[in-house]
């Protein structure tokens, strides 16, 4: 696949952007900035966007049949971004669904956003935030790392050019299979809790991880013996 690279100083989201331009952006289109004003992570929270950090989207325009590729995107990318850790020796975990924690501490977040235009999909875009330097801390609720605390500095725009080849190396088995093409990967590299509570919506439910099905939905064992299978919600244990 081709692939663009639009860059910007400053930007509101590489997310809200690519949303808003979408088409007029090609499949593969990288969306870059420096800084954002109103960078945005799940569930509608701010993500602390200071300059220097990587703040990417990338625009893709998959078959809106391709129901395999849109339902586990998220996972597949937290994958990649380990990936690209990995090649500079720091290893990762990934809390379900696409959190990156370092040293059990969040590094870098996904946020997949679709446009859905009657029953076609318009196109998928996945913002990818990593902390390469700290953030302001006082202005997360939860504990952040950057690369910086466990490599030298790297440069950002060698960074992006690595997710850049690794998610396009992988991207096309991917988008045939699913997340079985890196399910093997996934499972090892997910934090391991013994039990878990996640909350959905307003309510949580408690429980032992039990795996991930072939669409990225979680598999949790409830004590009474039942297995629910959740598609969102985050992992609220410490
Ligand atoms: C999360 O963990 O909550 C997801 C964070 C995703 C942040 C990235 S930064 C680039 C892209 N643009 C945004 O506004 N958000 C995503």
């Amino acid at each position: 696949m081709d692939t663009n690279i639009l860059f910007f100083p400053e930007i509101d989201s590489t997310n809200s952007y690519a949303l808003e331009h979408l088409d007029q952006l090609m499949d593969g289109t990288m969306i870059v900035a420096d800084s954002q004003t109103a960078g945005r992570g799940r569930f509608a929270r701010k993500w602390v966007s200071d300059s220097g950090n990587v703040h990417m989207s990338i625009v893709l325009k998959p078959d809106s049949l391709n129901y395999k590729l849109i339902s586990g995107i998220g996972l597949f990318v937290a994958v990649i971004i380990s990936r690209v850790l990995e090649d500079y020796k720091v290893s990762s975990q990934i809390k379900w669904p696409n959190d990156i924690l370092v040293g059990g501490k969040k590094i870098g977040g996904i946020l997949v956003e679709s446009s859905i235009q009657g029953s076609v999909l318009r196109g998928l875009v996945v913002g990818i935030g990593l902390n390469l330097q700290l953030p302001d801390t006082s202005l997360i609720s939860q504990p952040v790392t950057a690369l910086c605390q466990h490599i030298p500095i790297v440069n950002r725009d060698e960074v992006v050019r690595k997710v850049n080849s690794i998610f396009f190396k992988a991207y096309r088995e991917f988008s045939v299979l699913g997340v079985p093409s890196i399910r093997d990967e996934y499972l090892r590299k997910m934090k391991v809790l013994s039990k878990v509570t996640i909350q959905i919506g307003t309510s949580t439910i408690t429980g032992k991880i039990r795996g991930i099905d072939a669409q990225g939905n979680l598999e949790i064992e409830r004590d009474s013996g039942t297995i629910v299978v959740i598609n969102s919600g985050e992992i609220i244990d410490k």
